[in-house]
């Protein structure tokens, strides 16, 4: 009883000084595109807006063929009460199916439907209005099981386009709907800002418990982004302000520091004990000071540490949510606590803090960014970000938010992988003997892309046809080409060194794709014919053995003796070497005779044709020729 009080009084407390602060708040609905693709005459882009629970595919887009129920049209109840099922059958589109508004909350129509093997849910409105957006129940028991699980994207659809779809379905159409988020976060350029609306109570049921459990999972990818400089991260905390005339109010006091100027809900929604108001604002006033400390060191970063560690280590469960513990995180940082004191400032002061005032003013929305009323929100490039607050679905967004290939390593790995190639192969080329796929999953969605395998290239459009280019295509699947092994041998018909031409190899014959067929060397008088030979055949070859001491020389297909083959050739090599031998000695010998007579005649002559006149002419011939016949 005297509990209820506490927390109707306080929800009406937060209502006033919510309202006076925004007199007009401003919120702006988050929208993807959905595209009709058939039938043809109702084709076309429509608006329709992301709802704030299941996991958009940020960056991404998905097909879908739309059914609507026959019964339990709302979506209220759980489909198998109504034996429905929206399990797609393998190879076919996913199932998107469209309840309409009214009756229970969103998220549980969501819920049902995904129970039931939808892959996202389309929520035809019931008035004729501009978008809103769905939003998630208050925590309650009943929704608090479920909103955990939802992983299936949802979209508000306007009340007349709900209306068409129904009517084309109704008449038999397929009607089939492109779901594209690609737009949803604008990608300027190669680095995303991007700010998280936290708050550090931890004691608030599950929206605490997600954000803890959100945060302690991001913060290594946030590190990496940050490190790279792909990112610029802030982090935010919401406050509020008391209304003037309740500034000396025991609410305010014990939920409002700087004299009713920053004001948190009492963690527990009870004044008289736990945890107050101001204890909350004290250690988001710390956290948004660690950031600055760290941030003017270049390190931004630390903050995640910083947030991390007060989280396990200082938890309100523990009783250990003071300054005492935060100084003890902050040491073992080693950050520096003097400039975080000072950038705190003076809780009792009748002044502005200048680090929660810019926090109070940045809570009003600016430009495409609407108002900041709940908690948690995430803000990527300045556009909230909707749906479940889950590690691979932000970074997802996160990753949506930059100019298409700039995205950083961390985008195109596992953390943000679609799975979109599990089902069906994503509609890509694949090879399934060689158990190859064009198929790969990126946070954009699948793409299909003809792979490197065991570095031999494919090239083709990835979807109906990749072929191995360039050297290497023997290795793939033997190249499509016939091999087979049997006895230990195995052979195959794949020519690496013809560009993977297929030929069946020595001793096959046949067309080297499909058939190579053993060629009976024997029978067909190939080989191994002499008279001495006998003929085996075997798997691709043949075996030829010899009568006799013979030996069989493949190579001459002959059979001959062993020994004579050994003395014949040992005396050929001799003689040819002492011939050869005999013939050079001669050579040289004859060479030097005929350099010593042309240098004794040259002499002679010179000397001879002192005294007498010499007929040169027949003297040279004459010369030579004696000296041929000498030799
Ligand atoms: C939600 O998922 C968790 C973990 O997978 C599971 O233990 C729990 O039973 C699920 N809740 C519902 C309502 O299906
Ligand atoms: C953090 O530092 C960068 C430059 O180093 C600056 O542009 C940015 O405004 C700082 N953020 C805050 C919240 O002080
Ligand atoms: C095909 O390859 C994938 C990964 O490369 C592997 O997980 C799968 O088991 C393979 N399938 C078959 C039939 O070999």
């Amino acid at each position: 009883m005297g509990k209820s009080i506490w927390k109707l009084l306080f929800l009406g407390f937060m209502f006033l000084c919510l309202n006076v602060r925004n007199s007009v708040s401003r919120f702006v609905v988050e929208k993807n595109s959905l595209m009709v693709t058939s039938p043809e005459k109702i084709k076309g882009s429509h608006d329709s807006a992301i709802g704030n629970f299941g996991i958009p595919q940020y960056g991404g887009s998905m097909a879908g063929s739309v059914v609507y129920p026959k019964e339990n049209r709302k979506g209220c109840k759980g489909f198998d009460d109504f034996g429905i099922s929206f399990q797609s059958k393998p190879g076919a589109l996913p199932t998107f199916v469209l309840v309409d508004r009214g009756d229970c909350f969103f998220a549980l129509k969501a819920w049902n439907a995904q129970k039931a093997g939808a892959s996202a849910v389309l929520v035809a409105d019931d008035i004729e209005e501009a978008l809103i957006t769905m939003d998630t129940p208050e925590a309650d028991s009943s929704s608090e099981k479920y909103m955990e699980n939802i992983t299936i994207p949802s979209a508000l659809i306007a009340k007349g386009f709900g209306e068409t779809l129904k009517k084309e379905i109704s008449g038999g159409e397929m009607v089939n709907v492109n779901l594209d988020w690609r737009e949803a976060v604008p990608h300027p350029d190669d680095r995303v800002e991007y700010e998280l609306w936290t708050n550090s109570n931890d004691e608030c049921g599950v929206k605490c418990d997600m954000l803890m459990h959100f945060v302690k999972n991001f913060r290594g990818a946030a590190q990496i982004l940050e490190k790279g400089g792909y990112t610029q991260f802030t982090p935010h905390y919401i406050t509020w302000y008391c209304p003037q005339s309740f500034t000396l109010s025991r609410q305010c006091k014990s939920q409002c520091i700087n004299h009713g100027r920053y004001c948190a809900p009492d963690p527990e929604q009870d004044f008289s004990s736990g945890y107050e108001g101001k204890d909350v604002v004290l250690e988001n006033l710390r956290q948004l000071c660690v950031f600055r400390v760290a941030n003017e060191s270049k390190k931004p970063w630390v903050w995640w540490d910083y947030v991390t560690d007060f989280q396990i280590r200082c938890p309100m469960k523990e009783k250990k949510y003071n300054k005492e513990c935060a100084d003890s995180v902050i040491k073992s940082l080693g950050l520096d606590g003097q400039k975080i004191e000072k950038c705190m400032g003076d809780e009792h002061a009748d002044s502005d803090n200048p680090v929660l005032k810019d926090e109070q003013d940045a809570q009003v929305g600016k430009g495409s960014r609407g108002d900041v009323t709940i908690l948690p929100t995430l803000v990527v490039n300045n556009r909230q970000y909707r749906g479940k607050l889950e590690k691979g679905a932000v970074l997802k967004a996160i990753c949506s938010g930059f100019e298409e290939t700039t995205e950083p390593a961390v985008c195109l790995s596992g953390d943000v992988e679609t799975n979109e190639c599990l089902d069906n192969n994503g509609g890509c080329w694949k090879d399934i003997v060689a158990n190859i796929t064009a198929c790969k999953d990126t946070f954009r969605g699948r793409v299909c892309e003809c792979p490197v395998v065991d570095g031999v290239q494919f090239k083709g459009d990835g979807y109906s046809h990749c072929e191995v280019s360039g050297p290497g295509k023997c290795k793939i699947n033997n190249g499509g080409c016939w091999h087979e092994s049997k006895d230990g041998h195995t052979y195959s018909a794949c020519l690496d060194s013809e560009d993977g031409k297929c030929q069946c190899p020595q001793g096959f014959r046949g067309d080297g794709i499909k058939t190579c067929q053993d060629v009976d060397e024997c029978k067909e008088k190939k080989a191994c014919q002499c008279p001495e030979c006998s003929c085996k055949n075997t798997w691709g070859s043949y075996e030829c053995t010899c009568s006799g001491d013979l030996l069989y020389i493949r190579d001459h297909d002959t059979c001959i003796s062993k020994e004579a083959r050994e003395v014949r050739s040992g005396w050929a090599a001799v003689w040819v070497i002492l011939i050869g031998l005999a013939l050079a000695a001669g050579g040289a010998y004859l060479v030097y005779k005929y350099k010593l007579r042309r240098y004794m005649d040259s002499e002679i002559r010179a000397i001879m044709a002192q005294y007498m006149p010499l007929d040169s002419q027949s003297e040279v011939p004459n010369h030579t020729n004696d000296e041929h016949e000498r030799a």
